[in-house]
């Protein structure tokens, strides 16, 4: 089916630099298709590393005028594109659901979760204070103030190809800097969309520079970016290895990184808790975009005395759900991104069953109709789950839940934290004490007490560990795209 859109012109297929629209140096291309049939529906272009360097030229050009405008300048550009992505949200939810899959409810849910990050930082642009610190010796004045990082290279992931760039890009506006940016291989044409609607709303030339690139060719164009001393900033959401290798490899010019990586989310019940209300919110946390969500939870611990009732709640709500393309408005779950991620979701579940787990529904490939690809999951519970399986160890990206039963807190600490990332983490339980105890010892960024929806644009979303470093959303958000500069005025007795 052919992609409708209110304005076509959304549509873009060509690179962002400087303003204009412009096809691969070398003139390559790669096509994008439909995650539920495998359809090819556009093209864009397969770009490398000369087309890295234009839009390194166009952003480091575009810095210094960007950064002299008046903070309420670029505060009112930057809500002018907020309030074009809201008037064009049903056209970016269609872009999304098309080019990742998931059903167009929740593809329009992420358009106004993204464009909150965007007013957010439209209105923090006016408020990147400094300081006045009190002179130890008479005669000096020592103040702080705070200045935007310079260019700033932004790489975005798959699963939410709007809302994921919006709260890179934004804040990086808002501080100052300007931007190159690359999205994901399979979700080019919602950030495009969002790069024309930036430039609609007069965001200058140069600000933003968008290229686009497969899997094979982005190691030139992040690679051109990572050898450019004016690049002065990464920001990467994705895998923990690529997270790792940016880390050592920006490490020649030591660039300021924010790396939003990889998570496996511990999801505690504990007995005292209310089981309804903790299912509500494995729902929600778990089954959000089919479970390929870094901060979804991928080990979910359960008190042995409330693991049977927990399970049977649990098991009625998961067997219930949806499956379909997003073009059908039933479907709560979509297609997986590719072959790949569906392939690891089959691993992780025969090495589960293989280790003595259980299966309490789903397991199973479908094939939903009006669905043409083979990308599509059951919703899945494994119960008896325990640490020996692949599944506690990796982010299976996937609609599958593994039950673990745990006896005591002490013990469900040690498991939960018994592993290499630390992004968020879940618990569910009455008794305060234990509320706190448990909140301080988890080792995450982000730990969800009594609720499955943590993620916000006020708060700030960031992981310790393997997960990365940085924050995005809240007034720390802003903080990572400035430096803390420190003037001393002597000389006035
Ligand atoms: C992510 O999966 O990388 C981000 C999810 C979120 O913003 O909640």
């Amino acid at each position: 089916m052919p992609l409708q859109l209110t304005r076509p012109e959304l549509m873009c297929s060509e690179n962002f630099i400087d303003g204009q629209w412009r096809a691969a140096v070398a003139g390559a291309r790669y096509d994008v298709s439909d995650p539920a049939s495998g359809a090819v529906f556009a093209s864009v272009p397969d770009s490398g590393a000369a087309d890295a360097a234009d839009a390194a030229n166009a952003a480091a050009a575009a810095f210094g005028p960007w950064r002299d405008r008046s903070a309420r300048e670029r505060a009112q550009l930057i809500k002018r594109w907020h309030a074009l992505i809201l008037a064009n949200a049903d056209d970016l939810a269609r872009l999304i659901s098309r080019e990742q899959g998931k059903p167009l409810a929740e593809a329009r849910g992420e358009v106004l979760y993204g464009a909150s990050y965007v007013e957010w930082f439209a209105e923090e642009a006016v408020r990147t204070y400094g300081d006045m610190i009190p002179e130890p010796v008479r005669g000096k004045k020592l103040m702080v103030v705070k200045e935007p990082v310079g260019v700033v290279a932004a790489i975005t992931p798959w699963n939410f190809p709007l809302a994921m760039i919006a709260r890179k890009i934004a804040p990086a506006l808002a501080a100052g800097c300007t931007v190159v940016a690359k999205p994901a291989e399979d979700t080019p044409l919602t950030a495009l969309a969002l790069v024309r609607l930036a430039d609609d709303a007069g965001i200058p030339a140069g600000v933003i520079n968008l290229v686009t690139a497969s899997r094979a060719q982005t190691p030139q164009v992040v690679g051109a970016w990572l050898a450019d001393a004016r690049v002065r900033k990464i920001t990467f959401t994705g895998s923990t290895a690529v997270g790792k290798s940016l880390a050592r490899d920006s490490a020649a010019t030591l660039k300021k990184l924010s790396l939003e990586l990889g998570g496996n989310a511990p999801f505690i019940v504990f007995d005292d808790a209310d089981l309804d209300a903790a299912v509500d919110g494995l729902m929600v946390s778990k089954f959000r975009n089919g479970g390929q969500t870094c901060v979804s939870p991928n080990r979910v611990y359960v008190q042995r005395a409330v693991y049977d009732a927990f399970a049977a709640k649990l098991v009625a709500r998961v067997a219930a759900l949806k499956v379909g393309p997003a073009s059908d408005p039933a479907s709560q779950i979509g297609p997986m991104i590719n072959r790949r991620a569906l392939d690891k979701i089959v691993e992780h579940i025969a090495d589960a069953l293989d280790r003595g787990g259980a299966l309490l529904t789903g397991g199973e490939r479908l094939h939903p109709a009006g669905a043409a690809g083979d990308t599509f999951f059951a919703p899945t519970i494994v119960g008896n789950a325990h640490h020996a399986m692949q599944l506690a160890h990796e982010e299976t990206f996937g609609p599958v839940v593994a039950l673990f039963p745990f006896d005591d807190e002490a013990q469900v600490i040690a498991l939960a934290n018994d592993t290499p990332f630390g992004l968020a983490a879940y618990f569910y339980a009455r008794d305060i004490a234990r509320v706190w105890r448990v909140a301080d010892r988890l080792e995450t960024g982000i730990v969800g007490i009594n609720e499955g929806a943590l993620a916000a644009e006020v708060a700030p979303f960031g992981g310790v560990k393997e997960s990365g470093y940085g924050r995005e959303g809240s007034r720390y958000g802003l903080d990572d795209y400035m430096h803390t500069k420190y003037l001393c005025m002597g000389g006035l007795t």
